[in-house]
């Protein structure tokens, strides 16, 4: 979508995967803290988005939204001047139809009078969901809220959370700033692997404004191991995916930090190229050995060697399935090693790497072939 918004990838945090319903205003303004006392703001994590179960059951007598009074008593607009008070920014979360997914009011045919009041609160986020759609095709519901929210004057990014059922990479280009591609990803390496594969399929129609969304990051939540998680968190930078963090960074692990703080995976997120990373070559059983990777400015390659089999693998990335000239000399640097590998790598490059685990690198090719000259 050309609002000027999402020339990356959207970072931040995102209150479902870890809260789901039970969310108060004092844990987003803990959160917005949080944030900034991690240091996570200062990485770019600057969306905080608040998922479903903000509003209450029923719109006022005036047929608006109104924020659940028990849980969200000072309402939006003051939850969004703390956030913004932070430096961060605040999300916010409906539905294009009739409820949202936990049976609160959805904002079908009220389109105008909820995007106006979204503004009216400063929101700069809004994340819009399918439930209770009525049978109506999505390229039909989530147009309205587009033009209703242009209208409000107010740059907000709009989040298309249609779970990939219509293809919406196909069509959301136009529509949003991100498009989910998939049903919800859950704490489990099957979930996100599957979910990986998934959202290769589109890779080709992600770019500066809009982007592929496999869901939010389930890093720190607690249903994989730590190796599973740095291959979550490296494959999604790498598709260029929104860098929704889920869990609650009130109480995260160093390990979590570590993984969620690395600013060289993080750049490779943010590169301003904004092509979005792919399986590449697979081998081994299942094809479980794996190479993904996509172009970074400055004629760069960010790669990942993915081992999604159960023991410890070498896994070789050959030039030929990276787009280089089998000639060309590449140095090589480990994005989570934060070292210089090797300075005249030829041909292909390979490493031994552990069970359900991956190593990050970004190549850089030293001479230009004859024919580019
Ligand atoms: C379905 C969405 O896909 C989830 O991300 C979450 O927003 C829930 N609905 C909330 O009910």
């Amino acid at each position: 979508l050309n609002n000027g918004l999402a020339r990356t990838p959207p970072m931040g945090w995102n209150s479902w995967n870890f809260f789901a319903c039970d969310i108060t205003e004092t844990v987003i303004k803990e959160t917005a803290d949080a944030l900034v006392a991690t240091g996570l703001a200062s990485l770019g994590y600057d969306y905080l988005n608040i998922d479903d179960c903000w509003s209450a059951s029923e719109r006022s007598s005036e047929d608006e939204l109104v924020p659940d009074p028990k849980t969200f008593p000072s309402g939006i607009k003051a939850l969004a001047d703390y956030v913004h008070g932070k430096g961060l920014k605040l999300g916010i979360y409906s539905d294009a139809g009739r409820f949202t997914c936990q049976v609160r009011p959805g904002s079908i045919y009220h389109e105008n009078d909820d995007a106006k009041l979204f503004a009216s609160w400063g929101v700069d986020f809004l994340k819009y969901d399918n439930c209770y759609n009525l049978g109506i095709k999505p390229k039909e519901r989530y147009p309205p809220m587009r033009d209703a929210l242009n209208a409000t004057g107010r740059t907000i990014f709009y989040s298309i959370c249609e779970w990939g059922v219509d293809d919406p990479a196909l069509w959301a280009g136009e529509l949003g700033n991100s498009w989910r591609t998939t049903d919800d990803i859950n704490d489990s390496w099957a979930s996100m692997t599957t979910i990986a594969d998934l959202n290769d399929k589109w890779a080709a129609y992600a770019g500066p404004g809009g982007w592929n969304d496999p869901d939010m990051l389930e890093v720190g939540n607690g249903g994989m191991t730590f190796q599973e998680y740095r291959s979550h968190f490296s494959i999604w930078a790498l598709m260029k995916a929104p860098l929704l963090i889920g869990c609650d960074v009130r109480n995260m692990t160093t390990e979590t930090l570590e993984i969620l703080t690395n600013e060289e995976v993080i750049a490779v997120n943010q590169d301003p190229l904004g092509v979005q990373g792919r399986k590449v070559y697979v081998s081994g059983t299942d094809g479980c050995l794996q190479v993904w990777a996509g172009p970074l400015t400055g004629h760069r390659m960010a790669v990942v060697l993915w081992n999604r089999c159960s023991k410890a693998a070498t896994i070789a990335a050959a030039w030929g399935a990276l787009g280089f000239e089998s000639s060309t000399t590449v140095s090589v640097r480990d994005l989570w090693k934060h070292q210089d590998v090797v300075g005249d790598a030829v041909a292909s490059f390979s490493a031994r790497i552990g069970a359900h685990s991956c190593e990050m690198y970004s190549f850089t090719p030293r001479t230009v072939s004859r024919s580019e000259i």
